[in-house]
């Protein structure tokens, strides 16, 4: 296996404080290879306000060069990687958007599929966009070299076992997302569905931690120090911001106090917000976080939060039935996520006992870490953007 992290050029700060969407316009690439000679994992960090998580594109080697499974945007560095691979193993010939509610996957598709004039361009069903309803066509997909996963069939079927998660209808759209089994390596791409939360910092934050120093942080005025504890800290924490939005034990101080924090000495940079730090930790605050990284029965994975308490907080069965699906696939050996950690083993047994477990246990709760995506879902509903029913 091979890791490369390599720095963008651009590295200076520019006026990013304005924009809180990070990494400010820098985007660092990890290129590891998962599988010798079959599948590569192209990871980058996304978020908001250094609430920032590793988001993947999975290339898999098929028969006549190379498929692309949920793109990143491409870089300057993601394509000479991939032009790296081409002259190894083939062209690329088929970019898949495996979802059809996952923005972070959408968006880069365009791009993508322009830098691979030649490359079929695979789209789960039942696209869709907010606020205004717009045609395939305007999402920037190709119309000449667009298909439509399952109404057009699916690519290298002779490889690759295509497994839906849906489409559900959720009244604001359809939740679609199309699982990848490769059969010879036993590896089983998933989009959003899954997390694998590692119990340390990814790679990934090498290049630059200073999400994880932030806030790993108890107060504005507190200088971002790089240590072990301080990355670990700020990395559950993180977690914790990207899965439940408002965790329980995390307070907003007053604005007072909040701005007699700030331009503390050895904060007064834009690295720091220069102090702008609105969140008081109370102690228990690591519970959920370690929660989410032993994932269910300690196995390493989990349904991420944000699906099972917003798109099937009433439908606990359709989900489980999608598990029992791929639970008679014998070939699963590894789970690969489009976010956090991949590979993590996996089989076919342990989703079978996971979607028997979920049957049996609470779903879809209200309280602690999960009040702020209860009430997201209480307002959706109240304003009737998603059906009672779902
Ligand atoms: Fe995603």
């Amino acid at each position: 296996m091979t890791a490369t992290v390599t720095a963008p050029a651009d590295q200076h700060w520019p006026w990013w404080p304005l924009l809180p969407i990070y990494p400010y316009g820098r985007r660092p690439t990890l290129v590891r290879e998962l599988i010798p000679g079959r599948i590569w994992s192209f990871e980058q960090l996304h978020g908001v306000w250094y609430v920032a998580v590793p988001i993947r594109m999975t290339v898999v080697r098929v028969e006549d060069g190379l498929m692309l499974y949920s793109p990143i945007p491409p870089t300057g560095e993601v394509l000479e990687a991939l032009r790296q691979l081409e002259r190894g193993h083939g062209p690329v010939r088929a970019i898949v958007l495996p979802t059809s509610s996952g923005l972070e996957h959408k968006l880069p598709v365009p791009a993508m599929a322009r830098a691979f004039p030649s490359a079929l361009v695979w789209v789960s069903d039942c696209q869709w966009s907010f606020p205004l309803p717009l045609p395939a066509g305007w999402l920037g997909f190709p119309k000449q070299r667009t298909r439509v996963l399952g109404k057009d069939g699916f690519p290298y079927r002779d490889q690759l076992r295509w497994i839906p998660l849906g489409p559900l209808d959720l009244g604001l759209g359809t939740f679609l997302e199309v699982a990848c089994l490769d059969l010879a390596t036993g590896s089983l791409l998933v989009t959003d569905a899954l997390v694998a939360i590692p119990s340390s910092p990814p790679l990934l934050y090498d290049l630059d931690p200073t999400p994880l120093l932030f806030h790993a942080r108890d107060k504005g005025t507190e200088p971002l120090i790089d240590t072990a504890a301080n990355r670990l800290s700020g990395w559950k924490r993180i977690v914790l911001f990207a899965n439940y939005f408002r965790p329980a034990n995390v307070s907003v101080p007053g604005s007072a106090t909040i701005l007699s924090q700030m331009f503390a000495q050895g904060c007064r940079n834009p690295r720091c917000h220069f102090g702008l730090y609105p969140f008081r930790w109370s102690s228990g605050w690591e519970a959920d976080a370690d929660a989410l990284m032993a994932g269910f029965n300690g196995w390493g994975f989990a349904l991420a939060p944000v699906l099972e308490r917003l798109v099937f907080p009433r439908v606990r069965e359709f989900f489980v039935n999608w598990l029992y699906e791929l639970a008679r696939q014998d070939a699963i050996r590894q789970l690969i996520a489009c976010h956090y950690h991949a590979p993590l083993p996996l089989t076919a047994d342990r989703l079978q006992a996971c979607g028997e477990g979920l049957l049996r246990g609470v779903w879809a709760p209200s309280d602690a870490s999960w009040t702020t995506l209860a009430r997201i879902d209480d307002l959706l509903l109240e304003l009737g953007v998603v059906k009672e029913g779902f």
